[in-house]
């Protein structure tokens, strides 16, 4: 699950990543990632062991963001959908305030809600609220300027006892610089908290690769494409793996990426 949003990252052209997991994830995380150099990419670990909310995540991280922007992605969102890389590209470069990323769903009720108003600016946004004012579900996808450590710093513990994210998407829309960017209806963005979602992302994913003979959230592939590591390495990490459905995809891959002479476009 985790190669989803590890993915998202490695798209917007993020090397540096931190994840942050508990003690007893920490080591299968770890043997499954490393320090992410196979990948061309760092990725270091913190712990949280409490569920204390994402907002807490945010602080914890507070060291490893030090100075700079950040983006933070949810381990149980999938998102999927062409231009998608390019989106997620532009905004790393740059980033003012926070983005945010709406997406209508049918259940709003079980995500942060955003409302627009008739020119299109954010006006309120409620975590889980029992009469969603509207279907435009907040993603667990989110770029932050450097202001977000000291606003997640700030956050109050909510009613059922976590750091909302929301409530640090809150304070930046207070201040007029939240923005809202919709993922429109052709885009794919799926979670996985529920039995239900889980299938559903499972059904999505295997459709797509059986259609296309592709691989979502490979993350050797979109290493290699976009140009952290080279062809050779990545065809030795396809044979590493090779016994494997997955490693027979990077070998073919790679062979292919041989031939044709050029990486092209990583998602
Ligand atoms: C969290 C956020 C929520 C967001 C959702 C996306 O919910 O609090 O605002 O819409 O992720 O997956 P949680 O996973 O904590 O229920």
């Amino acid at each position: 699950m985790i190669y989803y949003p590890l993915s998202v990252l490695m798209l917007a052209g993020i090397k540096d990543i931190l994840v942050v997991t508990r003690s007893i994830d920490l080591p299968g995380f770890r043997r499954l990632l490393g320090d992410g150099a196979h990948l061309g990419i760092r990725i270091s670990y913190a712990l949280q062991n409490v569920p204390e909310g994402i907002a807490h995540a945010l602080t914890i991280a507070s060291g490893f963001i030090g100075d700079q922007s950040v983006a933070l992605v949810l381990g149980d969102n999938i998102f999927h959908g062409s231009g998608f890389s390019a989106l997620v590209e532009r905004h790393a470069k740059s980033v003012r305030g926070c983005v945010l990323f709406g997406y209508p769903v049918t259940d709003p009720e079980r995500y942060g809600v955003g409302v627009t108003d008739a020119d299109g600016r954010l006006v309120a946004l409620e975590e889980k609220p029992t009469a969603p004012r509207s279907n435009r579900a907040i993603t667990g996808l989110y770029f932050y300027d450097n202001q977000v450590v000291r606003i997640a710093q700030g956050v109050n513990r909510s009613a059922r006892g976590e750091f909302e994210i929301t409530d640090v998407n809150r304070e930046y829309m207070r201040l007029e610089q939240a923005t809202l960017v919709d993922l429109g209806r052709g885009f794919a963005w799926l979670d996985t908290g529920t039995a239900d979602s889980l299938l559903e992302a499972s059904q999505y994913v295997r459709t797509l690769e059986h259609r296309q003979g592709i691989r979502i959230a490979c993350l050797e592939e979109i290493a290699v494409r976009k140009g952290y590591i080279s062809l050779a390495e990545f065809a030795r990490l396809g044979e590493q793996l090779a016994s494997s459905a997955y490693g027979a995809y990077i070998c073919e891959l790679a062979k292919e990426l041989d031939r044709s002479g050029g990486c092209g476009d990583a998602g």
